[in-house]
């Protein structure tokens, strides 16, 4: 059993969660998680960076304009070891805590998850284990499931595969297509790591196997 490596509750007096959120695009989760700290709904944590690997994300711009640390470090052309040493290094500068994974369309190195034990979080637009991978909503649409949804998890060295902290699911509906299905899962996953990024936070958990479970705060 892992005991979780941090509780962050800033009721308790403790500093706050500093989160490095990793984007490769549009942003709108990250976006999501700053207004969630912004206005309250998630109380003892803080964003401590965004990194980029794709030049013109818009997320990454949209960082800047919160006036909030970001950092581009092109991944294109490199070998996954040498660039993620370069965005663990960035990491660490920045005293981050927990990396976030929003929209980061790359594989992560052995060594980075190493480096970040059951301390990368990450959304997937589908109900794990179904549909890991790319399009993840599309897939979904075309197996013609009856549910959707998205899962947040914890990162380890298999894609899309640790252990789970959330899901949201939503019901396809007969007038949906492959992309009203994709806005509505967008909808909850806004919802949904903000959720997760609160459960983790206050560190009242266990990690069982592939299980989140939550701790007994009564013992
Ligand atoms: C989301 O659907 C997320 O689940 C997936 O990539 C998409 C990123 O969207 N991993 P955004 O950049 O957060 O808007």
């Amino acid at each position: 059993m892992n005991e979780p490596e941090f509780n962050h509750d800033l009721a308790e007096g403790r500093p706050p969660l500093r989160l490095g959120i990793l984007l490769s695009g549009r942003g709108s989760n990250f976006l999501a998680i700053a207004d969630s700290i912004r206005t309250g709904r998630l109380p003892g944590v803080e964003i401590a960076l965004v990194i980029s690997n794709v030049a013109d994300a818009p997320g990454l711009t949209a960082a800047k304009d919160l006036g909030l640390p970001a950092a581009l470090y092109v991944s294109k052309g490199r070998p996954r070891a040498e660039h993620d040493a370069d965005v663990l290094g960035c990491l660490k500068e920045h005293h981050v805590d927990l990396i976030c994974l929003a929209g980061y369309m790359r594989l992560l190195s052995p060594g980075l998850v190493a480096a970040f034990p059951n301390r990368i979080v990450n959304i997937h637009p589908s109900l794990l284990p179904a549909f890991p991978g790319l399009e993840a909503q599309e897939q979904a649409f075309a197996y013609g499931v009856k549910i959707a949804g998205c899962t947040v998890h914890f990162v380890d060295d298999e894609l899309d595969h640790g252990a789970i902290i959330l899901q949201r699911a939503i019901s396809v509906l007969e007038s949906d297509d492959a992309h009203s299905l994709a806005e509505r899962i967008l909808h909850e996953e806004h919802i949904a790591y903000t959720e997760a990024l609160r459960m983790v936070a206050s560190g009242q958990y266990e990690i069982r196997g592939r299980r989140y479970v939550k701790r007994n705060q009564g013992r």
